[in-house]
């Protein structure tokens, strides 16, 4: 599919992708892994897709173009999603050069083993296609050390990698052809919770940075998903907001239970927050039975969060300890936190849990609320006043 005269979307259409980076991360509505052929004087190709579709994709870009014909192979980032099928590509594109980050020639030689015919660009290089020129704008650990954008003249295209992108598999090329954009919007925020957000701090200064260079930016072509171009200006201020201590007005319940008890211990809890502050969306999710990234995605939103979770042996239940490594994982900043869970003779549930969130950068509830055995009325009621201060606590 074509995007202008120049450019053509070479793109493979993952629709069956359930999960991503390994088994890590979820991908309900499939992906895409988004490939650039630009003709010009010079013929380029941007990214190629993930190595089970090499072939595919090498067949379909046959059809467009003579592989002998093509000078630069140029790489977004090395990540295996988008050069998988470099080796195929390089093979058979005899006269291409790849042109990549100085750290993307280190990630792509540490993944293929090859010496092959690179050269290495830094922001603010220009590449001449002919009529048309390519700047090169690094944006390292977004999400890679190597990654880089690339703003096409002429075109006015910025192909911003993994940045902006959203796994959505869909035959509409554009964002304006989404029906349901607000599944769009969540998918593009379920990305960002889950691989931008640990590098919120860089992505502040890139997307600034991006804006003080005046670019007549008329589409953003990224690496996965649906490519912007009249909803550009929302996307780059979601992303500004996203990246700078974002938090909505919830709070986020995560637990796992093994009898109930902490299952109850968070349903009243959750009262006691609501009959404090009717506007704050209180959500529960049992971590042994929801999604990790769908998780993910409601802390990152969350201006507060309870973990709760009995204690098992002499220590947590498993699907607890996993979301808390996850979270951990985030560098999440300016959101509040407290534990709870039931226990049958060790209570060492809540100090495991509070050790974690601190350590998570989480400013922790004075307060933790334990239960032995099962909640009775009296210990619900407490729960409840407990809510209620944990609300306070949080503030609007
Ligand atoms: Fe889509 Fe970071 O690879």
């Amino acid at each position: 599919m074509k995007i202008t005269e120049n450019v053509t979307w070479i793109v493979k259409i993952d629709w069956e992708l359930r999960k991503f980076h390994g088994e890590q991360l979820s991908t309900y509505k499939g992906s895409s892994y988004n490939s650039y052929l630009i003709r010009d004087e010079k013929i380029a190709i941007i990214d190629t897709v993930w190595k089970p579709f090499a072939e595919e994709f090498i067949s379909n870009l046959k059809q467009q173009v003579e592989l002998d014909k093509i000078d630069y192979i140029i790489v977004t980032h090395a990540e295996p999603d988008h050069s998988g099928a470099l080796p195929l590509l390089v093979e058979q594109a005899k006269n291409a050069k790849i042109i990549c980050s100085a750290n993307g020639a280190k990630s792509i030689k540490g993944y293929y083993h090859k010496d092959w015919n690179f050269q290495t660009v830094k922001s603010g290089d220009k590449l001449s296609l002919g009529k048309n020129e390519i700047t090169f704008i690094e944006a390292p650990m977004l999400h890679w050390p190597d990654t880089m954008m690339c703003f096409l003249s002429g075109d006015n295209i910025l192909f911003s990698s993994d940045v902006l992108g959203q796994h959505y598999a869909s035959y509409e090329l554009f964002d304006d052809k989404v029906e349901d954009k607000e599944l769009l919007y969540y998918e593009a925020l379920k990305y960002f919770a889950n691989i931008i957000a640990p590098f919120s701090k860089k992505t502040i200064k890139k997307i600034e940075e991006l804006i003080s260079l005046n670019l007549p930016i008329d589409t953003i072509a990224t690496a996965h998903g649906i490519i912007w171009r009249k909803d550009i200006k929302t996307i780059i201020d979601k992303y500004l907001e996203w990246s700078n201590g974002y938090k909505e007005n919830q709070i986020t319940i995560v637990y796992d239970t093994m009898y109930d008890s902490t299952r109850k211990m968070a349903e009243s809890i959750a009262e006691g927050i609501k009959s404090v502050d009717k506007d704050c969306v209180v959500k529960l999710f049992n971590s042994a039975r929801s999604d990790n990234s769908d998780i993910i995605t409601e802390v990152f939103r969350s201006k507060a969060i309870l973990i709760g979770s009995p204690t098992y042996n002499n220590g947590i239940l498993n699907s607890t300890a996993a979301i808390l490594e996850e979270i951990k994982g985030l560098s999440l900043e300016g959101k509040k936190a407290a534990s709870f869970g039931s226990y049958g003779w060790s209570p060492a549930n809540v100090k495991i849990i509070n050790e974690f969130l601190q350590n998570s950068g989480f400013e922790l509830f004075e307060e933790s609320v334990k239960t032995q055995w099962s909640p009775n009325q009296e210990e619900m009621t407490k729960l409840m006043e407990f809510g209620k201060k944990f609300a306070e606590f949080v503030g609007k």
